[in-house]
């Protein structure tokens, strides 16, 4: 795959940061949330790297939510609403990077239906603190 000359197989930026290629994975839910306000497990672990291993440039992972409330109600639903979660993410980032793919969060916040959640995309260049950096609000 890394030889073919199709524009596909070319990098791409977002800001300063470059894609491998135009290859990305959507975001799909895939219940592998160990119970309600679960953070990554081992089979998102897996379910990840074998994306990453098979050349994809950018993952976007499964709705991430950032609320408490939302994650308890929605058991299949990953959370990050806790700085406890960061640890798992954190690995799921460096396992992703690993095969030089990018690794994106689709981060849901919402207090009303979950059809109407509001969510942006962030990608990880890094973790910080959940607490500091996840509540400044984004896109609707
Ligand atoms: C099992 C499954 C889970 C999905 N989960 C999400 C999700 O968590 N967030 C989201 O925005 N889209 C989700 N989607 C929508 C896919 O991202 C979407 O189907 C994909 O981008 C392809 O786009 P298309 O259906 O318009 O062809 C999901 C789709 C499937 C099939």
């Amino acid at each position: 795959m890394a030889n073919d000359s199709s524009v596909l197989f070319q990098p791409i930026r977002i800001g300063n940061m470059e894609i491998k290629n135009r290859l990305a994975v959507p975001p799909m839910g895939n219940g592998f949330v160990p119970s309600a306000g679960g953070g990554v497990s081992r089979r998102h672990l897996k379910y990840y790297e074998t994306r990453a291993r098979g050349g994809f440039g950018l993952i976007i992972s499964e709705m991430v939510t950032v609320d408490r409330e939302m994650g308890l109600r929605a058991p299949t639903l990953l959370c990050l609403h806790d700085d406890s979660l960061i640890p798992g993410f954190k690995e799921l980032a460096s396992t992703v990077h690993q095969y030089g793919a990018k690794l994106a969060i689709q981060i849901v916040e919402s207090r009303a239906a979950i059809s109407k959640v509001r969510f942006c995309i962030l990608v990880v260049v890094g973790l910080y603190s959940v607490s500091s950096r996840l509540s400044t609000g984004c896109g609707t």
